[in-house]
C-alpha cells in the first residue's frame, strides 16, 4: 500500500483529504474553517475534529490547534490493522522519533501506549526509533510536539474515533505556541484596565471576514489590527481613550521589527465609535468592543439592568454610524458582553434589534446556534456577531 494521502468523500461528494483537531470550543474552528474553506469543503467528526479539503496553514487559525493529512478513513478498526505502509512513515537507517495520539470519547491510555510500542518494534527493523508518550490523557500537546521535534524527526499520527467510524492522519501542522506566547505577552503596551484579547480570538474573529482592509473602532492595545497585519490586511483602528491609541500606535510599531517583511498600511486615531468616520468604506469591522465593568460575581438584577442598558446603547449607536457608512454587503465580526446568569446567559438586547439597525446575521451551517467564548470561571462572556450589511 502506498503511502499517499487517503482520499475520502463526504456527502457531497468532495474530497476532504485532512483531519483538523479543533480547540476547547470547537465551534470557534469550525466557524473559521467554514467562512476560510466553504461550508461544504467541511464534515464534523466526532465533537472535536473536522474533515476537510483545501488548503490552509495553521498559523492563520485560531481555533485549530493541529493538521493532519488522513491516511485511513473507514471501520474503527486496530490502528495498525489499517492499511498503511507503516514502515514507509520513518527515517530508515536515521532516527525516527514518533508519537501516537488518539482521540475518542473511550480511549484507554495504556490501548495508546501498547500501540506505540508495537508500532516501535516494526519500525526498529529499519533503524533507531524514540517513541514520545503522552503523559497525560491520550494525546500528545503542541507543546510536547515541539519539544521532542517530533514532527521534524519523525512523525505523528492521530487517531480519531467516532462510533463505529475511524480517521488516521499523520500530523502535518501543529499550533505554534510560542509564537503566540510571543505575540501576547512580549507586545510593549499592555492594558490590565481594558483586558487583554486573546489573539487566537482575534484570529477566529477576522476569519469569519473577508475584506483586504480591517477597521478596529474599539482598538484597545491593537489585539485584532495586529493580527490583521500578520495576514497581510490593511489595519486601522480608532478609540475613544487617546492613552489606547498610543498603545496601539506603540505595539504596531514594536509588530513592525519582529517580522522579516513589512508591515501592511496601518493608522490608529482617537475616535468614539458611536460617531466616527470610518476611514474608507471598503473594509470590513472587526472588534472586540468595550465588554463594560469586568465582574467577579454574578450581577444583581440592578447592576445587570445598568450594564445591559448601557451596552445596548452603545453598540446600537456604534452599529447605526456605521451602517450610514458602509455598503451592503458589508462584513462586520464583533464580540460584545453577555452576563452569565443563574441557568445561563443575559444578553443585550441589542442583538435583538440587529435587522432594524441594518444588518443580517450570517448562517453557518456547522455552526447553528449563537457563539459565546467564555472560560468556566468567567462571569463576563464574549458574545460573537457576525454580521452583513443589509
Ligand atoms: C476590550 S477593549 C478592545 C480590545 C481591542 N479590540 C483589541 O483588539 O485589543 C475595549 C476598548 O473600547 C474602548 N471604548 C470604550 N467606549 C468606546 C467608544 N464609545 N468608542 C471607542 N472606543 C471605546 C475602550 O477605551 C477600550 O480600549
Amino acid at each position: 500500500m502506498s503511502f499517499g494521502s487517503f482520499v475520502m468523500y463526504n456527502d457531497d461528494m468532495t474530497a476532504t483529504t485532512h483531519l483538523a483537531i479543533l480547540g476547547r470550543q470547537p465551534e470557534l474552528g469550525l466557524l473559521e474553517l467554514e467562512s476560510l474553506l466553504g461550508a461544504d469543503n467541511i464534515t464534523l467528526f466526532g465533537k472535536k475534529a473536522s474533515l476537510f479539503s483545501g488548503d490552509v496553514s495553521i498559523n492563520r487559525l485560531g481555533g485549530v490547534i493541529k493538521i493532519g493529512d488522513v491516511l485511513y478513513s473507514g471501520p474503527t478498526i486496530d490502528v495498525l490493522e489499517a492499511p498503511i505502509d507503516w514502515l514507509g512513515l520513518g527515517r530508515g537507517e536515521r532516527k525516527t522519533t514518533f508519537g501516537l495520539s488518539f482521540y475518542g470519547p473511550s480511549v484507554n491510555p495504556r490501548l495508546v501506549l501498547a500501540t506505540g510500542l508495537e508500532l516501535k518494534k516494526r519500525l526498529r527493523q529499519a533503524g533507531p526509533v524514540r517513541l514520545v508518550s503522552p503523559t497525560t490523557g491520550t494525546d500528545l500537546t503542541a507543546a510536547q510536539l515541539h519539544h521532542n521535534n517530533v514532527l521534524g524527526e519523525g512523525f505523528e499520527l492521530m487517531v480519531m474515533v467516532s462510533g463505529s467510524q475511524m480517521v488516521v492522519a499523520r500530523t502535518t501542522a501543529v499550533q505554534d505556541i510560542d509564537a503566540y506566547a510571543a505575540r501576547d505577552h512580549a507586545r510593549p503596551a499592555r492594558s490590565a484596565k481594558v483586558g487583554m484579547l486573546p489573539p487566537k480570538l482575534a484570529q477566529v474573529l477576522l476569519n469569519t471576514t473577508s475584506a483586504p482592509v480591517i477597521i478596529d473602532p474599539f482598538c484597545g492595545t491593537g489585539v485584532v489590527l495586529q493580527e490583521a497585519l500578520l495576514t497581510d490586511r490593511s489595519a486601522y483602528g480608532s478609540d475613544l481613550a487617546p492613552e489606547m491609541e498610543a498603545a496601539t500606535r506603540t505595539n504596531l510599531e514594536w509588530l513592525a521589527t519582529q517580522t522579516s517583511t513589512p508591515l501592511p498600511a496601518w493608522q490608529v486615531n482617537t475616535a468614539d465609535a458611536r460617531k466616527a468616520t470610518l476611514p474608507t468604506s471598503e473594509a470590513a469591522v472587526v472588534s472586540e468592543g468595550y465588554l463594560g465593568t469586568n465582574l467577579t460575581a454574578m450581577p444583581g438584577s440592578t447592576q445587570l439592568a445598568e450594564l445591559e442598558a448601557e451596552i445596548t446603547a452603545l453598540y446600537r449607536a456604534s452599529l447605526l454610524n456605521w451602517a450610514r457608512q458602509l455598503p451592503s454587503g458589508a462584513e462586520i465580526a464583533l464580540c460584545l458582553p453577555n452576563w452569565r446568569v443563574q441557568g445561563g446567559w443575559k444578553t443585550p438586547s441589542v442583538v435583538d434589534d440587529l435587522y432594524k439597525i441594518g444588518y443580517t446575521t450570517k448562517v453557518f451551517k456547522h455552526v447553528p446556534g449563537p457563539v459565546r467564548y467564555a472560560r468556566p470561571d468567567q462571569i463576563v462572556g464574549r458574545q460573537f456577531l457576525l454580521l452583513t450589511r443589509l
